[in-house]
């Protein structure tokens, strides 16, 4: 009997532990790209995941008086979808673009 009792405990503590992750998935979300192309966007994703990221993102917006995310995004949340010029428009703003020579340059210069 104190066995069952015992399974029946962990058994809502287990239900409890995913009914509390199911319910806030936001919170701490990773970043949908695993593969950075910028040392800012890499960086906040690291520290903070996808809520960090997009912090930063409104913060290099405000400071490059960007007035929409759609300008380098087709889409928001929860993919933020690059325009195929996103991240060149990124780079002549200032914003620093990671360096990876073992990656195939598929970029025309
Ligand atoms: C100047 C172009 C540009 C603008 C404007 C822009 N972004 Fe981005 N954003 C990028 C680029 C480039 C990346 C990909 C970064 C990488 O590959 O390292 C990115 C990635 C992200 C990501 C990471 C998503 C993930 O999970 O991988 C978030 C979140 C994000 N942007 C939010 C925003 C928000 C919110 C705005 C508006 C306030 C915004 N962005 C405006 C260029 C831009």
């Amino acid at each position: 009997m104190a066995k069952l009792g015992l399974f029946a405990t962990l058994t809502t503590i287990v239900a409890a532990i995913s009914f509390a992750s199911m319910s806030e998935p936001s919170a701490g979300d990773a970043c949908k790209r695993t593969d950075f192309n910028t040392e800012l966007v890499r960086d906040a994703c690291k520290a903070g995941g996808q809520e960090k990221a997009k912090e930063v993102m409104k913060a290099f917006n405000k400071e490059k008086g960007l007035k929409s995310c759609n300008d380098c995004h087709t889409k928001l949340a929860p993919t933020y979808e690059l325009k195929p010029d996103g991240l060149e428009k990124y780079e002549k703003l200032g914003g620093k673009i990671v360096k990876k020579d073992d990656k195939k340059d598929d970029k025309k210069k």
